[in-house]
């Protein structure tokens, strides 16, 4: 029987000292110009010592032109190389693996920092679908386009990896770029891009292909991937599980399962069912998913309870257990489980009653503890998601004067 305590070893030899893993959470910590900062090598500080054996950055974005958030940090090229050797430093003499999620958002990036959103196809997202609530039609990527944003992922991973990350994880979850490719809701290509599954699939293994060549075969590369859409016409189950079959036989080390987009937020939301499946988002994919392949499975959507996790673990279904919201508000999770010092890491948010803010909240609520806790602030469970949403929205605007700004600088 698996127990939480065991090591993990991935198939390109790594070891992870144990099974829990912080899941990416963008930490909106960058400067004005998306460059790492003391404050969010200070919270991987923190994070290093929560005893968990892999810590997931949030994602980084491999494309100034196309950024996910405002302080999103962006690497593409080797300008902050120095701040990135000590991100990467932060979690020396931990035996703690520190992987960089790489992202582009493609289609799903706030319109009002970013000139023109790309995307697989001109499909505009939903309303609810973007932070700021946007419904810009994006720009269909062009052959050379795809291309070079293949190009620019390998780029990114290369610094990455040179800066000391130990692994890099592709974001190709939530209705980002990767996913977007792959869900033929928002892939309406008719060339070699879209269409079948194997063209739509063609994107996320030319991305995976041209990381394996930058970074050689014993650097560890993993997935974040969706068991679905949750969308009428979206990525269904059936194919994620061809995916997964496809990015096995690849060789990817690690394949973390989530689910959803921001038009329909699965990642962050509640299933119903019995005992593990209560709690756990994606439990019924990742049983049918552990019987097609053998390369290691992560679950990330839900986990609150160290018995959970355990049976989880003891299952055998899946490998690692995947954590977000609970690391911002108990940074010593891992201890805790390990020690049975807490045996629930749930959280709670009061709500505005305003829909649109509260729904903002399972984002930016979170991401306002990170930056406590890179300020050296222990946790605020009542923290007021008014002040929270002011601060938000002042970012925004401030990003978009820096922007205005720059633009009017080249003419
Ligand atoms: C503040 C915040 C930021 C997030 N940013 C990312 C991200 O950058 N990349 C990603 O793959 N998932 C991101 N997520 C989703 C989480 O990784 C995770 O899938 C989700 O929160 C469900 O897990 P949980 O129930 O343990 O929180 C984010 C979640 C939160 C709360």
């Amino acid at each position: 029987m698996t127990v939480l305590e065991e090591e993990m070893i991935l198939p390109n030899g790594s070891t992870l000292k144990n099974r829990i893993a912080k899941s990416a959470m963008s930490e909106n910590l960058s400067n004005k110009n998306n460059e790492p900062t003391p404050l969010l090598i200070e919270v991987y500080k923190k994070w290093a010592q929560s005893g968990a054996g892999l810590l997931i950055t949030g994602n980084i974005m491999i494309d100034s032109k196309a950024i996910g958030e405002p302080r999103n940090v962006v690497v593409e090229n080797r300008k902050n190389f120095e701040i990135l050797k000590e991100w990467a430093e932060s979690v020396n003499g931990t035996d703690t693996h520190l992987w960089a999620q790489i992202n582009h958002p493609g289609r799903q990036a706030m319109e009002p920092i970013n000139r023109d959103l790309k995307a697989p196809s001109a499909v505009p997202l939903k309303s609810g679908g973007r932070k700021d609530g946007s419904k810009k039609i994006p720009i269909a990527l062009n052959e050379s386009q795809i291309l070079a944003i293949i190009e620019a992922f390998g780029n990114t991973a290369i610094i990455l990896k040179d800066a000391g990350f130990s692994g890099v994880q592709i974001h190709g979850a939530h209705g980002y770029l990767v996913s977007q490719f792959l869900s033929p809701y928002s892939n309406i290509r008719s060339d070699k891009w879209g269409g079948s599954l194997v063209n739509r699939a063609r994107f996320v293994i030319e991305v995976y292909r041209k990381i394996r060549a930058r970074v050689g075969k014993s650097f560890p590369i993993g997935i974040k991937l969706n068991s679905a859409d949750f969308q009428k016409g979206g990525f269904s189950e059936e194919e994620s599980m061809e995916v997964v079959k496809i990015l096995s036989k690849e060789g990817i080390d690690l394949i973390e399962i989530s689910g959803g987009t921001y038009e329909a937020p699965a990642m962050m939301g509640k299933r119903k069912k019995s005992t593990i499946k209560r709690e756990v988002y994606f439990m019924d994919y990742i049983e049918k998913a552990s019987k097609i392949t053998t390369t290691p499975l992560m679950l990330t959507g839900g986990f609150r309870t160290t018995s959970i996790m355990k049976d989880a673990i003891a299952s055998n279904q899946l490998d690692i257990i995947g954590i977000a919201r609970p690391f911002t508000v108990y940074p010593n999770i891992g201890n805790e489980i390990f020690n049975n010092s807490r045996i629930n890491f749930n959280t709670k948010i009061k709500k505005t009653g305003v829909k649109g803010i509260d729904g903002a909240m399972n984002i930016i609520w979170y991401e306002s503890q990170i930056k406590r806790l890179g300020k050296g602030k222990v946790p605020k469970p009542d923290l007021n998601p008014w002040l929270v949403f002011i601060k938000y929205s002042w970012l925004i605007l401030e990003k978009k004067i820096n922007k205005k700004r720059k633009s009017s600088q080249h003419y």
